[in-house]
């Protein structure tokens, strides 16, 4: 059993820290909110996380986890403390380590004993061997600190299962002193362990992100191409993931990557390269490609319907995906704003995301058009000409092409997300618009050649 203190309690440190209890270890996590901290004692996670809530109420009741505001106590004797701060994208693509720089000069005038400084959070190749220096730099105390990285992978929606089930847990230590500790701490997960030197954990976490946002712009590249040589995505994809050095995961085309993670690291990531005078340019083409892609349904859209001005406009998912309350980079905030611009009227449903989109949106007149949110899909769909599924919830993959019929003034769909058989919606009598599939268009409504990538000039 170790005592490990977290800085942080956003994904990354709230979950890491409730797992490190689950597995028997001794906790405490710090966080500037008091507000946060009262409501994490209070057994409430500040963050929408399936059984998050439960671990930490059990973990609490079984004093195995605390939350503070009081760095200093939680930090003078801890064995581990894990930094799990944000790294915001900064206007030119460089991660802000602001957050990480306060708190490393909290530890290093708190700790009154040995201590390993681990960084989760993701930061430029490079950064730890500085916040060790810095740490060093301040330290109040002759003790011996050092700093490791440990990137973390989970995705959010599933974060504890990938936290205590992780595929691979990744440490970069320059000594066998913290690499024997943070070995230790790790070993009751009972996961792989990989253990290289800290710049190398640092660039393992971009390139398995970027990876990954890679194959998700190359996927909604061929989607587009497919859909003007009529093919069809989803089996081009199927046909590919038969491969094994292929892989069926993220092979979904769609309306584009968002979230924390990816739009931030891609640009981190190509700024490093930058700075290194080096152009990279795989990275730079997924950029390029997913910033296109989230708002081709828009541009399709008004093509085929000239103004949005005064149409009733159901929007069905506002999260960057299912299973999360988080907004960041999701397509939602693309679109809706350039509808209401246009004078939309907007009915929007989303079953955990609808207080984080009003915070930004509130209910009622917004600019030229109007917000309102609702508890069933059902009152979205009604009397509605436009529809755009921005996120494949499980509530809105439900719904049945007839539903779509009956209900809408005008059932036209944009659906972002693939959700629907091409065959079900023509059978449904729904005109149906998808990526990187046919479309299908209603009997008495001009196709235009069907070639609407050309037209909008992609
Ligand atoms: C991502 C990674 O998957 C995690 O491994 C990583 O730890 C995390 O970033 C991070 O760096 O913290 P996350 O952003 O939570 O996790 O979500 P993902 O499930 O990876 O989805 C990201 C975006 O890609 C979403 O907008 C999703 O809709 C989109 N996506 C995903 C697709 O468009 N197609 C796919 O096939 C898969």
């Amino acid at each position: 059993m170790y005592k490990i203190a977290v800085a942080g309690t956003g994904y990354v440190g709230l979950v890491a820290g409730v797992c490190f209890a689950e597995v028997g270890h001794q906790v405490t996590c710090v966080d500037i909110d008091e507000n946060k901290v009262n409501l994490m004692k209070s057994g409430v996670s500040p963050i929408y996380e399936a059984g998050l809530e439960e671990l930490m109420q059990k973990n609490f009741a079984a004093g195995k986890i605390d939350y503070t505001t009081d760095f200093q106590s939680a930090y003078k004797d801890a064995d581990a403390i894990f930094i799990g701060v944000g790294t915001p994208e900064q206007p030119d693509g460089s991660a802000n380590l602001s957050y990480i720089a306060t708190v490393a000069r909290q530890i290093a005038e708190s700790i009154e004993k040995d201590c390993l400084v681990v960084v989760k959070s993701t930061v430029p190749v490079g950064t730890n061997d500085k916040v060790e220096q810095f740490i060093k730099d301040f330290l109040v105390h002759d003790v011996r600190v050092e700093v490791a990285s440990n990137p973390e992978f989970l995705a959010q929606g599933s974060a504890v299962h990938d936290t205590l089930h992780a595929e691979r847990i990744v440490i970069g230590t320059e000594s066998k002193w913290a690499e024997d500790l943070l070995m230790g701490i790790y070993e009751p997960f009972g996961l792989p362990i990989v253990s290289v030197n800290r710049r190398s954990a640092e660039m393992i976490k971009y390139a398995s992100n970027d990876f990954l946002a890679l194959k998700i712009s190359y996927m909604n590249d061929i989607a587009n191409l497919c859909e003007l040589v009529g093919a069809d995505v989803q089996d081009v994809a199927k046909g590919m993931s038969f491969d094994g050095r292929i892989g069926s995961k993220f092979l979904n085309a769609g309306i584009g990557f968002g979230g924390s993670c990816f739009p931030k690291d891609t640009k981190a990531l190509e700024y490093i390269a930058k700075q290194h005078g080096y152009e990279l340019r795989t990275v730079k083409a997924a950029i390029d490609v997913n910033k296109d892609q989230k708002t081709l349904l828009y541009k399709k859209a008004s093509k085929r319907l000239i103004t949005f001005n005064g149409l009733k406009v159901a929007v069905l998912g506002l999260t960057f995906k299912p299973g999360t309350d988080d907004l960041r980079e999701a397509a939602s905030l693309e679109n809706i704003p350039l509808l209401l611009e246009q004078g939309a009227d907007i009915y929007a449903f989303d079953p955990v995301g609808k207080d984080n989109f009003a915070r930004l949106y509130p209910e009622g007149q917004n600019g030229r058009g109007n917000m309102t949110y609702v508890e069933r899909i059902e009152d979205a769909l009604d009397g509605a000409n436009v529809c755009f599924i921005f996120t494949e919830w499980g509530e809105v993959k439900a719904v049945d092409p007839e539903t779509y019929k009956k209900l809408m003034r005008t059932p036209l769909i944009y659906d972002g997300r693939n959700l629907y058989s091409v065959q079900k919606m023509k059978d449904a009598g729904v005109e149906y618009h998808s990526i990187g599939r046919q479309s299908v268009f209603r009997e008495g409504v001009k196709e235009s050649k069907h070639r609407e990538l050309q037209t909008i000039g992609l």
